[in-house]
């Protein structure tokens, strides 16, 4: 895939539709059985203490979550929706716990260009973050509107991670 650096400044997407499109967690380092990779759908991108961010949310039962805690970057990796259903079907149904999800995606893996974490040829967009800070969702102020999403709990835990280069296809830059 055709990707180049763009800075946070010029990067061109909708900040809402980008996350219906489903996109690819990655945490660890470049070393088989180092990382774990994941789908994602719920996120935010933005700009806090004058940095520019990315906030994921993730449940503590995903196997990737053991993979957030003990490392200190992640990748997003956006991709063809329509070409890469079944991938992100894949990475969104099964563990990484229980199978070699990556193997079986058939992706190629590589490094990121700042950080341990890697990321995929495939992808579209790679946003590559350090990770800055955590919080749990605190069920006690949780509005009773979203309380249905945490029926059996498993509380996200939301990461901020603060955006250390993004590569893309031209479509993803301001003219
Ligand atoms: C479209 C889609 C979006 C998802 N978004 C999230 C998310 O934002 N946060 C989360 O914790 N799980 C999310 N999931 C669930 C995880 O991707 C799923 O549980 C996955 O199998 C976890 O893999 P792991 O155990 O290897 O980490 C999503 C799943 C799908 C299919």
């Amino acid at each position: 895939m055709q990707r180049k650096e763009i800075p946070f400044a010029e990067l061109n997407l909708n900040p809402i539709k980008f996350w219906d499109d489903s996109m690819l967690l990655t945490a660890g380092e470049c070393e088989p059985g180092k990382f774990n990779t994941m789908t994602i759908a719920w996120g935010c991108l933005g700009v806090i203490w004058e940095k520019p961010l990315v906030l994921v949310a993730v449940r503590p039962s995903r196997y990737t979550f053991g993979f957030m805690e003990k490392y200190d970057s992640f990748t997003v990796c956006a991709f063809d929706k329509a070409r890469y259903q079944s991938v992100l079907n894949l990475m969104g149904t099964k563990s990484g716990r229980d199978t070699d999800k990556i193997a079986a995606s058939k992706l190629t893996v590589i490094p990121s260009s700042k950080i341990p974490a890697p990321c995929f040829d495939e992808a579209s967009l790679i946003i590559e973050c350090r990770k800055i800070y955590h919080s749990d969702l605190n069920p006690a102020v949780i509005d009773a509107t979203v309380r249905s999403f945490y029926q059996r709990g498993d509380y996200h835990r939301f990461y901020l991670g603060e955006i250390v280069a993004i590569h893309g296809e031209s479509s993803y830059q301001k003219d």
